[in-house]
Order: structure tokens, then C-alpha cells, then sequence
């Protein structure tokens, strides 16, 4: 009977441990975010951020590409299978494409990717999709401090399916 009791007591502290220990990785919980940025504006924009000394959170990793057409949508899986809880693809407004169409098709990729996204169980807010012209530092601030709160809100990612 006592060892019975002590078996009981020894599982009710390790359900109670690991209940604690999710609910403080919880609280610390700090997204981590790739952002794919288009050179010609967006990384510009978040250049002009960065001279104006805009703060923003810093907890995204940019990859620098020469068009967010660039942006191939196993980029996208691998940056969640390696660790981070969301992503964010920034390109040149509609129009402004320094490819021309280049921005139109990544439009075309992220819906596709939505779905593909849902397939593996991964809410769509992780993964936005936004543009931000070489004069815009502000509003890369913005979508930058948005995405961290959405993605801070959703959690950690659970791994992969
Ligand atoms: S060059 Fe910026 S989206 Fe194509």
C-alpha cells in the first residue's frame, strides 16, 4: 500500500514538473521568424529602418533574395523543419517588380503554400506574405512587430508531420 502511495506521489510530481516546465516555456517563449526579403525593396526598407534606428523585435533571421519570386516553397518547409515558428515573405508592391512578375508569382506560391502549410498542420498566420517598398521603413517595422506578436500568441511550432 505505501509503495503504492509512493509510485502515486512520484507520478503526480513529474506530471506536475512537466506541466510547470511547458507553462515557464511558455512564458519565455520567443518566436523565431526567417524572413525572406526581396533586395530591391524590402531589404532596402528594412535598411532605411535600421538607419533611421527604428527598433524592432529581433527575432528574425533575414535571407537576403534578388526577388521574393525567388522564394521556393521547400525554402519555406525547411526554414519551419529547422526551428523556426514562422515565416514572413516580403516583397516589392504590385507593380514595382524589378522582374516584372516576379512578386505576382510569389502571391501565387504563398496561397499554394497556405494549403500545403494546413496539410502539415500549420496555422497560416505562421507564414505571411507582404510588401514593403525601399522607402518604407515604418511599415516594416510594422509587419516585422505584428508577425512577432501573431506567431508569440500561436506558441512554439510543433514539429513537423
Ligand atoms: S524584385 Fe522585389 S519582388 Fe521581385
Amino acid at each position: 500500500m505505501k509503495e503504492d502511495n509512493g509510485s502515486a506521489n512520484e507520478a503526480l510530481g513529474e506530471a506536475l514538473n512537466e506541466a510547470l516546465n511547458e507553462a515557464l516555456n511558455e512564458a519565455l517563449f520567443e518566436p523565431k521568424i526567417v524572413g525572406f526579403l526581396c533586395n530591391w525593396c524590402s531589404y532596402a526598407g528594412a535598411d532605411k529602418a535600421g538607419g533611421a534606428q527604428k527598433s524592432y523585435p529581433p527575432n528574425v533571421n533575414v535571407v537576403k533574395v534578388m526577388c521574393s519570386g525567388r522564394v521556393d516553397p521547400q525554402f519555406v518547409l525547411k526554414a519551419y523543419d529547422g526551428g523556426a515558428d514562422g515565416v514572413l515573405i516580403l516583397a516589392c508592391h504590385p507593380g514595382d517588380c524589378h522582374y516584372k512578375e516576379g512578386n505576382y508569382r510569389a502571391l501565387a506560391r504563398h496561397r499554394m503554400l497556405l494549403r500545403m502549410l494546413e496539410q502539415h498542420g500549420i496555422e497560416a498566420a505562421r507564414c505571411r506574405f507582404d510588401y514593403v517598398s525601399a522607402g518604407e521603413g515604418d511599415r516594416f517595422v510594422k509587419i516585422l512587430t505584428e508577425m512577432v506578436d501573431t506567431v508569440r500568441a500561436l506558441g512554439p511550432l510543433k514539429a513537423l508531420v
